[in-house]
């Protein structure tokens, strides 16, 4: 299902609510709550949301475990563009999430450690029950988490190598293209497909195009968003702008 918001704003702060009621119901049952996050611009409105209701409505994020979609490679995690300094940043370092229950792709591994470390994060997800959510943007060239075109349905975490757009769109916080990462490490196609339920925002008419795509455009590897169509677990939430070129 689709469904749009008047603004970026309220719907940002929908989902942060459904993820706090989702914590909740766990957290009733003693149970944790596994979520799947992404970067970006996106969610930070989200992220807001949510350090918002631990400060001022006793939400807690101490029953909660997390796994990042993706990280660059190579990236050490202390560098400004990293997608540690970002959770932490937006998320991390305002809630009282246990350090511990914090899984991002490690950027720092040399080249043959990360097969192993890619078996081993599919399992630990694995074992904790899988993801009970994952929140997902959408690039450009139509990547979710950084699946780019060309990308298989039942692909697993891996490393994979940046398409041009996608180098191009984070050239500003890299100071020009040329200093983005060629690479990257991320959850695959089918590892988000597993999670029980997907929620994918987009916002801004730049992502209108492929929104049109990926929510109505034929299924291909071109567009990896596309496979998402084979879901009954996906929810699209955009805003009017990105919501524009739908029929
Ligand atoms: C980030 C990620 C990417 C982004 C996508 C949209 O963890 O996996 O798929 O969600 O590139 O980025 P923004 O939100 O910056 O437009």
């Amino acid at each position: 299902p689709v469904t749009v918001y008047e603004n970026a704003e309220l719907a940002s702060r929908q989902v942060a609510r459904r993820i706090a009621e989702l914590i909740k119901k766990k957290q009733a049952h003693s149970e944790k709550t596994v979520l799947g996050l992404a970067t970006g611009s996106t969610p930070i409105r989200m992220y807001a949301e949510l350090v918002r209701l631990h400060r001022e409505e006793g939400l807690n994020f101490r029953d909660v475990i997390t796994f990042n979609l993706d990280e660059y490679y190579p990236m050490r995690p202390t560098a400004p563009q990293s997608y540690v300094t970002f959770m932490n940043e937006h998320l991390f370092d305002h809630i009282d999430i246990d350090p511990n229950n914090i899984n991002i792709p490690n950027g720092t591994l040399a080249q043959e450690e990360i097969p192993a470390f890619c078996l081993a994060y599919e399992r630990k997800i694995e074992e904790l029950g899988g993801l009970d959510l994952q929140i997902l943007g959408i690039g450009r060239t139509g990547h979710i988490g950084f699946n780019e075109p060309g990308s298989a349905p039942n692909s697993g975490t891996r490393l994979v190598t940046l398409d041009d757009l996608t180098r191009w769109d984070a050239a500003r916080d890299f100071g020009g293209k040329e200093n983005v990462p060629t690479k990257a490490i991320t959850m695959g196609i089918g590892t988000i497909f597993k999670a029980r339920e997907i929620i994918l925002m987009a916002w801004n008419g730049k992502k209108a195009p492929i929104v049109k795509k990926a929510v109505e455009g034929e299924m291909s590897g071109e567009v990896p968003a596309t496979y998402l169509q084979l879901s009954d677990n996906v929810e699209f939430i955009l805003d009017q702008d990105a919501a524009a070129d739908l029929t």
